[in-house]
This record gives C-alpha cells, structure tokens and sequence, in this order.
C-alpha cells in the first residue's frame, strides 16, 4: 500500500533523523570563537542533499540485528543513554573545550564581513525542516533500529564531507556552494581552509570517542584518501610518469584516453568520492556488531557488502556529478557548472570518452584546455559526442553493481530505501 512505499522514500523514513543530525552537528561545531564557529557551520545553513549520513543510517538499519548479541548491544546504548540523558555525564559528553573567548567579542573581525555572513543565516526553511524528535534518544534506539554510535559516524561524515567542500572551494576558485556564495568567497581562503581543518579535528575527536579502532582506522584511511584522490586530479600522475597524459603517450598524437588514463581517472574517482561512502557504510556494520572484535565470522560478508554498495553508489554518483557539470546549469546544480571542471583543466569521462571520437580534444586536454577557446571548443565537441550517454551508462553499471550487493542482506524497508538510492543517483538533478 501507499504507508509501505512512503516508508520505502529514504527522506520519508529519515526525516526527523536529518533534523537531529542539523543540531547535533552545530553541537560538535560549536567554538568559542564567533568568526571559526560561523565559517564551520556555514554550509551547514544551507540545505544539503544528505546523502553520506542517509546512506549510513539506512544501512545501519538493514544489517542491525544480524550480529549475534544485538539485543545485548542496543540495550546497553539505550542504559548508557538514558544515564547521560539523566544529566550523569559519562562517556560520550558532547563538551570538549572551553570556549576560546567570550562569544560576544566581535571587535578583531570585520564587521562588514559578519553582517553579510548572517544575512545568510537566516533560515526561511526552518518552520519547514522536522524539529528534533522530542522523545528520549534512548527510547528511540528501540523504535529506530539506530545506535547512538552510528548517528555519530552519521554526523562525523558531514563533517569531513563538508570539511573537504571547504578545502575544495578553495582549491577550484568556486564562487557558489549550495546555492548561495561558497565560504572563501564570503570569508577568504584563509578563514575557509581553518574552518575545515576545525571540521576535521572535532570529527575525529568524535571519532575517538566511538569507542571502536577498527572504525577510527577505517576513517583515517579515508582522510587520506581524500588528499590523495583530490592530488590526483591536480597532477594526472599516472604513476611513474609526469602529465596528465603521461599514459598516452602524447595526448596529441593518441587517438583516445588509453586504458591506463582511464583506469588513473576511476581510481581518483573511487578515492576523492566513494572510498567515504564505502568506507563509512562499513564502518556502521562494525558498529552494529559485525567488527572483528566481536569474533563473528559472517560479519566479514556484511562488512563487505556494505563496503561493496558505498564503493559503487559513491563512484555512480561522482560519474553522475562529472556528467551534470556538462548537461546542467550552475543555476540547477547551486554551484559551478555548465563545464566548470573543464575551466579548471580537468578532463573526466565525458570528455575522455568524447576523445575517442574527436582525436583532437587530445591537444586541449593535454594542455589542460589553457589555449585561447579551447574550453568553449571541448564542450561544443562534448555535446557532439556521446560522451554524456556513455558517462551515464557506466554510472548505470556501477548503480547495478551497488543494488547486486544488497541481494546479500535480509529483505527490509531499509534495505529497499537503499535500493531506491542507488536507483535514484542515476535520476538526480543536482
Ligand atoms: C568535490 O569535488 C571535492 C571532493 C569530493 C574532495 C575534495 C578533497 C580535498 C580538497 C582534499 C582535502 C580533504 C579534507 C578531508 C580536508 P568537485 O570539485 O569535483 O565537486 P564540486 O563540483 O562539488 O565542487
Ligand atoms: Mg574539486
Ligand atoms: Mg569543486
């Protein structure tokens, strides 16, 4: 019936979880210090897809209770909660620091500056936005299927998503994030790239206190890969050789992307997008009990699955985001678009698929589309090609792969919500 398909609609089963997820996040992110806690919430203001923790929440959902020992578990984060909820701190307390400085010192900032960052703090969609679920957290754990713990790792993935939109403005000059101005264009690089690295620390102090190290390890590694995914794209290194085209052999004489350029653009691909999706999707499995700690052998094979269906949506959904930078406005996306990676000297699949069938987009992409229109000349030869189609048919394999994983998980409504995920990044817009 209609109750079954709207509990199958991930925003309808997860509504009121983003709105707790919004506050418990401004929790974390609290400083002392007006200008490092308004630049670390900024893009927080804004609406966001939500996508990381979505993903993260329903896969909680679908693989708690498989773990042997989950009663035990729940019950055990329902105690803990209920104990701190009754004002008996404990593990877990939120309050890390004092505050740098009283909050209401604003005389070393720029004035104009903080007016113009709060006028976008005013928030029209508010009264809209479901308030945080007033009732006990502890009693929800019972209702959500949800650990505490995993709301957690829900939140640090914002953070560091939102921590590497931060460095990433900064890296591609972006003048807009999430339809409205990107923060170094509000506040400058140097206040962005501090704010970010806030973001990052106060995720992994949160990390910390999860209380599980194959989970921090799992994390950490994906900080890493975000640097060397994001390195990559900046120096086309294919490994042991200098250019972007290193692997062509001459880009002007090659008649195509060879395997190895292309294999070089997947795995920067895997490592700037999907190895947080995949990775923080698996780390809930070990939250729920599927850890090596706790010495069940089948929770390889859940962790596996996770790992496999973040690893395939996230490279899905960064082929779906190369193909929008093409074929949407800036205006639909929020953020630059209309070609903007190719402005940036980036070629991704469209543009390495186009080459194949126009030999001489290799020159432009060698020397990064620098030469006077070589950016409006790609992306007339782009939209000629098939290269939008191809994109998205590889998008379509990598959806395929993500839904083939879940057939290993018990069937359930959250199992069916991630299905309907990895079926719907190949449809969105923005
Ligand atoms: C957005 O890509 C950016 C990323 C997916 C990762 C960026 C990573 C870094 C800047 C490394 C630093 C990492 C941390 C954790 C601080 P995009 O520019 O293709 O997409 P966009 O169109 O949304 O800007
Ligand atoms: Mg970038
Ligand atoms: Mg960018």
């Amino acid at each position: 019936g209609s109750s079954k398909v709207a509990l199958q609609d991930p925003l309808k089963l997860l509504g009121a979880e983003m709105g707790l997820l919004r506050s418990n996040v401004q929790h974390l992110l609290g400083s002392g210090h007006p200008a490092l806690d308004t630049i670390a919430k900024y893009y927080f203001q804004a609406e966001g897809k939500h996508v990381r923790p979505m993903l993260i929440l329903l896969m909680s959902q679908a693989t708690n209770g498989l773990a042997p020992g989950w009663e035990q578990r729940r019950d055990q984060a329902a105690a803990a909660e209920l104990k701190r909820e009754q004002g008996d701190e404990g593990l877990g307390g939120d309050d890390i620091d004092e505050p740098l400085s009283p909050p209401s010192v604003l005389n070393d900032q720029n004035p104009s500056m903080l007016a113009s960052a709060k006028s976008f703090f005013s928030d029209p969609l508010a009264s809209l936005r479901p308030a945080p679920t007033p009732t006990s957290i502890a009693q929800s754990i019972h209702q959500t299927h949800l650990l505490p713990s995993q709301r957690r790792l829900a939140e640090i993935t914002e953070m560091i998503h939102v921590a590497s939109l931060l460095h990433d403005d900064v890296i591609d000059l972006a003048e807009t994030r999430r339809s409205a101005p990107s923060a170094p264009s509000l506040f400058g690089n140097k206040l962005s790239i501090l704010a970010g690295d806030f973001l990052l620390a106060r995720a992994s102090l949160a990390l910390s206190r999860l209380g599980s190290n194959e989970v921090v390890e799992l994390v950490a590694s994906v900080l890493a890969n975000l640097v060397e995914g994001e390195v990559m794209q900046m120096k086309g290194n294919v490994p042991g050789k200098e250019g972007l085209l290193a692997g062509a052999g001459g880009g002007s004489t090659a008649k195509g992307p060879t395997p190895e350029i292309f294999d070089h653009y997947m795995k920067k691909t895997y490592l700037k997008t999907a190895s947080l999706i995949a990775k923080s999707t698996r780390a809930t499995t070990i939250l729920g009990g599927c850890g090596v700690k706790q010495g069940w052998a089948e929770g390889e094979k859940v962790k596996d699955i996770a790992y496999s269906y973040g690893r395939n949506l996230g490279i899905a959904f960064q082929l779906v985001d190369d193909m929008l930078d093409f074929t949407a406005s800036a205006a639909q996306l929020g953020k630059p678009g209309g070609g903007a990676d190719l402005k940036l000297g980036l070629a991704t699949a469209p543009a390495l698929y186009a080459w194949e069938e126009f030999p001489e987009l290799g020159a432009m992409i060698e020397r990064k589309f620098a030469g006077e229109d070589d950016v409006e000349q790609a992306r007339h030869l782009i939209s000629r090609s098939s290269g939008a189609e191809r994109t998205a048919a590889l998008a379509a394999e990598h959806s395929k792969l993500a839904r083939q994983a879940l057939e290993g998980l018990p069937d359930s409504e959250a199992r069916t919500a991630l299905d309907n995920m990895a079926r719907d990044t190949l449809s969105r817009k923005k």
